[in-house]
């Protein structure tokens, strides 16, 4: 009998070559001069999970992009595990700081991935960490090891929301009834230290408008004399933190929970250089909540971060004008118990508030979601921590990470089981960046680490 091993060793360079053609199809969800490219994304993921060995498969409308659904139930009386991924990627702009065109994808080494790394858009977010699943369902199907029940719920508009994907949830309960759901869609502290992310942030991401004067205006004659809608849309958003870079939102921290600090002793085990991360970086000073270290920053406290901002003249040269708008994309991280619609609505009453006479002010909510925290005393979770064990030697770290994966409160919700977030990316992967990529020994030991999980959690639910 093949192990899991041989047979990644026998297959691993159909397993590259079939990710690096889902790679090569361009599925960003946020642009819609890429439907057909999305659409077909989802065709081609339907049929590798056909070729897996799912008995059913289809493809389930929405009023969106389509969810690929696919299940293998071998017996009612065994435990069933839903995997969820996204198939749509991020733009993959700005398309000139690329060393390699995203769709073209190429395999290079780098420093930390000396075997080798996938470039393109999506080789980690997500296509690479959802393909890994579908391997190890084929590798489990076509060696007799598929130990229980399975379903896949793979969609196309994690990135830009889920809004489809929660309506499609409530509404098929049943159909996606399962004892926990899986996810690989995050990542680890680094090769030598697995980790199972145990946290995510949510999100309230808002676009806001501000109108001065009703038509752009030389800014000789008119300069001084009305509101810049420029000036004063920067001046508002630097109000927003303090000097402590705390967010100035009246109520905005009223529910943020608050770790204990025997938990913050805890999280600052996990081995972690400022040096090296700053050296990442290029950057000669980190910068954040005083108070607060970086891991914490960037993990159970919430952030607003400006995503995008324009407004006036921005082409070559020199134009002298008043713009009569200026506008700005703002995002907010939130941590467990910040309810995403409540602080939506702190943020536009606040906003509204401070924008002086002689502007007019308009908030418009975008999406957002729960932020998401397991326990590691779930089943789930050490059937997961029993699988890297055994694929890396060591036991892995539990970590809160700040990204955001909205949809995963809502499965807890609407379907009352837990999810175990086993991600295989790096930070340095580059996701939503230039040059994403996916090193080639994560993807490998990803396939290797999940049929794993399939057993210990079978056997740890008799
Ligand atoms: N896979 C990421 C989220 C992620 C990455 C979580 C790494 C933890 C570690 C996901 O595709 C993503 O990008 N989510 C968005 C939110 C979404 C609503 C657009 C995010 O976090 O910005
Ligand atoms: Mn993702
Ligand atoms: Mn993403």
């Amino acid at each position: 009998m093949q192990t899991i091993q041989s047979y990644i060793e026998a297959n691993k360079d159909r397993f590259l070559n079939e990710l690096i053609d889902l790679l090569k199809i361009p599925s960003i969800s946020a642009d819609s001069a890429y439907k057909g490219d999305v659409l077909k994304t989802a065709d081609v993921v339907k049929s590798s999970l056909e070729k897996a060995g799912c008995d059913h498969v289809e493809i389930c409308e929405t009023e969106g992009y389509p969810i690929v659904y696919g299940e293998k139930i071998i017996d009612k009386n065994l435990p069933t595990i839903l995997v969820y991924g996204h198939y749509d990627v991020q733009p993959p702009d700005p398309l000139d700081l690329w060393n390699s065109p995203p769709f073209e994808p190429v395999i290079k080494t780098t420093e930390l991935h000396p075997e080798g790394a996938i470039f393109a858009r999506g080789a980690c977010d997500d296509k690479g960490q959802m393909y890994m699943h579908v391997k190890a369902m084929e590798y489990m199907t076509s060696n007799n090891e598929l130990p229980c029940n399975v379903k896949f719920m793979i969609e196309g508009e994690e990135e830009v929301g889920s809004v489809n994907l929660a309506k499609f949830v409530a509404s098929n309960r049943e159909k996606l009834a399962n004892d926990v759901i899986l996810i690989s869609d995050t990542g680890m502290i680094s090769i030598d230290v697995p980790s199972i992310t145990t946290g995510l942030r949510g999100l309230s991401y808002v676009e806001v408008e501000v109108t001065g004067p009703n038509r752009d205006l030389h800014s000789g004659l008119y300069g001084g004399a009305v509101a810049n809608p420029i000036n004063v849309l920067t001046k508002m958003i630097a109000s927003l933190h303090d000097e402590n870079n705390h967010i100035t939102i009246p109520g905005f921290y009223d529910k943020v929970e608050n770790l204990s600090d025997a938990e913050r002793a805890e999280m600052a085990k996990a081995p972690f250089s400022l040096e090296a991360y700053k050296k990442a970086l290029d950057i000669n000073a980190v910068y954040g909540e005083a108070g607060y270290t970086t891991n914490e920053r960037n993990s159970i406290r919430p952030t607003l971060d400006v995503n995008g901002i324009w407004g006036g003249y921005t082409g070559e040269g020199a134009k002298t004008v008043i713009a009569s708008k200026a506008y700005a994309k703002i995002s907010m991280r939130l941590v467990p118990h910040q309810e995403w619609e409540e602080i939506t609505q702190l943020f536009k009453t606040h906003f509204e508030s401070i924008a002086p006479e002689g502007v007019t002010v308009k908030v418009s909510p975008h999406h957002g979601g729960q932020g998401y925290v397991t326990p590691i005393d779930s089943l789930g979770y050490k059937a997961a921590s029993k699988a890297y064990e055994e694929t890396f030697g060591k036991t892995p770290i539990p970590q809160r990470s700040g990204g955001s994966i909205p949809i995963v409160s809502l499965f807890e919700e609407e379907l009352k089981s837990k999810t175990i977030l086993m991600g295989f990316g790096l930070d340095s992967d580059a996701i939503h960046s230039p040059n994403e990529h996916f090193g080639v020994w994560n993807y490998l030991k990803g396939i290797e680490t999940i049929p794993h999980f399939y057993k210990y959690f079978t056997e740890l639910s008799k």
